[in-house]
């Protein structure tokens, strides 16, 4: 694992999430949509809207010393605006992302367990997703003990109980 120093998401990174949102959206290689785009639809700028409300949480992988390379945060989305991988109110879904140079050296798997154990010692129960199924982060996300609960066209929506 290269090495990172991971530390607790604030809320002057939104920008950084920003970039990173950016970067699962546009997992695919030829999918390059651009930030405007991405902030300028609501199915996707929900999930960094008005960072950091009391009850987001995440982390950030840094290297070196302060730069960053990677986040992972929780939100809570409501059935009223709900997110791709919505399945209660009282279920946080997770978004991801690495940057490219970054990728394939363990950030990722790092980043998810260390926002797991956050949420997990705030007293989180279940944590969501979405993937695209052809995203390779979907092996990962089952290793790491996500199930699929729905199936879509292209995507699946997972969930991982984390209660110890
Ligand atoms: C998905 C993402 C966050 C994973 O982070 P990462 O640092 O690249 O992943 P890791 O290096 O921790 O790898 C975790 C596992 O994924 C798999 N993996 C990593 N890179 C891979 C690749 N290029 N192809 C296939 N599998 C790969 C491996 O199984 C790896 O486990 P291993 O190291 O035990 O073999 C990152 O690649 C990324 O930002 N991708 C673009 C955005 C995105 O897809 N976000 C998620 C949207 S749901």
């Amino acid at each position: 694992m290269q090495n990172v120093d991971i530390r607790a998401a604030t809320p002057t990174d939104r920008e950084f999430l920003v970039d990173m949102l950016v970067e699962a959206v546009n997992w695919l290689p030829e999918r390059n949509w651009s930030r405007e785009q991405i902030l300028a639809n609501p199915a996707f700028a929900h999930y960094v809207t008005g960072w950091m409300r009391p009850d987001d949480v995440g982390v950030v992988a840094t290297q070196p010393a302060v730069r960053p390379v990677g986040a992972a945060w929780l939100r809570h989305l409501t059935a009223a605006d709900p997110g791709y991988g919505y399945v209660s109110d009282d279920v946080p879904e997770l978004t991801i992302g690495v940057r490219q140079s970054w990728r394939g050296r363990g950030v990722g798997r790092v980043l998810l367990r260390a926002v797991l154990d956050v949420a997990r010692a705030r007293g989180t129960g279940r944590v969501s997703l979405s993937v695209e199924r052809a995203n390779f982060a979907a092996g990962l996300y089952a290793a790491e003990g996500f199930r699929t609960v729905e199936s879509f066209e292209n995507a699946d929506t997972m969930v991982a109980d984390i209660r110890a």
